[in-house]
């Protein structure tokens, strides 16, 4: 071990130092660069056959049926070798604000004009937002409330190293992935420090336990219990093709092994073909009874190649099946929606808490739209501090750097309605760190940059809500000099927190 050495070129955030600890006893200084190397590998070995024997994968790109066949092509998932440093204080701001946020959403989602006003300007430029705001104005026509709702969220921070705070980059309604392999990473992490932590320095202890999957699970266990028909099935709707299929396969076990749930997986074309309206909106799919629709596509329009799957979304909007999310719930975590709420005296329209406003404002970055002509100017000036994000999910889509100038002066030489597809956020800059990433069987020493996401389970039948609860993490990582942050998009690699 050469920790001594790695005194002089210390990152800003990771190392350990001595007495930082309350009640921990004196840590030796780390720079994870700095492990023997002859060690490094001993554990690097250790975490590759682990997480091989638990199912820490995903579908090998090269394998060409590993997209649709379990069992076939198999390469771990992307990790860190160890976990990344968090500090304790705002840890515990972003688990605070975890029920809150499932609380917001809930409010803003019945708030139809709200969505559909705040929507208007995109939906005249942005044909994906304007198929899916179709489908919620046709239920607003049809009067069509949903009594059960269940919401499965990740809200995702960064922390900015000049302002010290914690800032959110997004909320996701829709899809949050990662409540399964991001927990076996914690696993993954806790298990490597109760081998090696003496050596390292490190006490498994300070990493955050994690069942993010278990309290999915349970939820959707719960939403399926207050559907009250034994004999449906909680239904995945699923793409054609998904190499993240063992994060969802998680899901789905623990839903049989923990609740005696079956669940079946489908894709929206499928589901255009086998589904079945009853008039009394029961949903039936290849005669199977569904209670719950867990949508883990259906998020970007790559979903949408034809009629046929508008048809089955709209089908299922219309069923009586608990929808996660419904498409109130869906468009409630749009960027544009991210945006309408940051602005003064929005968020006192949906919470009464004076405090818990504050918790929320707290943590919101700068955010606009484009019709603030001041604001375009300064991003054309220093497009550097910004970020352009259109009304999409699933990473690869947002505009950073140079392109972001060039993207504003062509939206203002064309003058069209072009610019409302898009929001403009407030660049968060991270303390970079120095980390070892695990891809493809090698280890890469980079520094590196992380997001941390907690998730957050929410459930109400009418009036009662029966579940708000913080439900887990998801901590990823990503060389510092990538804009994007996807882990399945390959930007990034799973994580896990290590409170300091
Ligand atoms: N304001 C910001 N400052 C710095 N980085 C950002 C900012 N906004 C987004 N990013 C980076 O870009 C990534 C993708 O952004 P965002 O989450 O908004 O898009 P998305 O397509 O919804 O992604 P996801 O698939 O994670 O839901 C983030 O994970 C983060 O790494
Ligand atoms: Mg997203």
């Amino acid at each position: 071990m050469s920790q001594q050495s790695a005194s002089s070129s210390l990152p800003p955030t990771l190392p350990l130092r001595r007495g930082d600890l309350e009640g921990t006893a004196a840590l030796p200084l780390l720079e994870y660069h700095a492990i023997n190397q002859q060690l490094l590998h001993k554990i690097a070995y250790d975490a590759l056959v682990w997480s091989s024997l638990h199912g820490l994968v995903t579908g090998d790109k090269s394998v060409e049926r590993s997209g649709s066949v379990p069992g076939v092509g198999l390469v771990h998932a992307p990790f860190t070798l160890l976990p990344a440093s968090f500090p304790q204080s705002h840890w515990k701001q972003a688990c605070e604000l975890a029920p809150i946020f499932n609380e917001l959403v809930d409010r803003v989602s019945q708030d139809g004009e709200f969505l559909q006003e705040s929507l208007s300007r995109t939906k005249k430029v942005d044909e994906f937002t304007s198929r899916l705001l179709d489908i919620h104005s046709k239920m607003l026509e049809l009067n069509k409330k949903e009594e059960i709702c269940l919401g499965l969220h990740r809200s995702d921070y960064m922390l900015d190293e000049q302002s010290k705070s914690l800032l959110q980059i997004e909320l996701n309604t829709i899809s949050s992935s990662f409540a399964g392999l991001g927990g076996l990473v914690t696993e993954l992490h806790k298990n490597i420090l109760s081998h090696y932590g003496e050596l390292l320095g490190l006490n498994s202890e300070r990493i955050p336990t994690n069942t993010a999957c278990n309290q999915f699970a349970e939820a959707l266990a719960k939403a399926w219990c207050e559907y009250n028909d034994s004999r449906a099935v909680i239904m995945f709707v699923v793409q054609a093709e998904e190499r993240n299929m063992y994060d969802q396969h998680m899901l789905s076990l623990a839903l049989r092994e923990r609740h005696h749930i079956t669940s079946v997986r489908k894709t929206l074309a499928q589901i255009d073909q086998e589904a079945e309206l009853l008039p009394d909106g029961k949903l039936y799919v290849d005669g199977q009874a569904i209670s719950v629709i867990y949508f883990r596509a259906g998020y970007t329009p790559l979903d949408y190649p034809s009629e046929s799957e508008w048809r089955a979304r709209l089908l299922m909007e219309k069923s009586s099946a608990i929808k996660c999310p419904s498409i109130s719930y869906h468009l409630a975590g749009t960027k544009k929606i991210q945006q309408e709420l940051a602005k003064p005296n929005v968020l006192e329209r949906y919470l009464e808490n004076k405090d818990e406003i504050v918790k929320l404002r707290k943590c919101f970055a700068g955010l606009w739209s484009l019709d603030e002509s001041d604001i375009i100017e300064r991003a054309i000036e220093r497009p550097e501090l910004f970020v352009m994000k259109p009304q999409r999910e699933g990473g690869g889509n947002n505009i950073y750097g140079d392109a972001v100038r060039e993207t504003l002066q062509k939206l203002q030489k064309a003058g069209s309605q072009e610019d409302a597809a898009y929001i403009l956020m407030q660049r968060i800059f991270p303390t970079s760190f120095a980390t070892i990433f695990m891809r493809s069987g090698s280890c890469h020493k980079n520094h590196a940059i992380s997001e941390l996401g907690i998730f957050g389970t929410y459930l109400r039948n009418r009036d009662k809500v029966i579940v708000n609860e913080q439900s887990g993490y998801l901590m990823r990582t990503k060389i510092s000099s990538s804009d994007e942050g996807g882990v399945a998009a390959g930007f990034a690699a799973l994580d896990s927190v290590y409170l300091t």
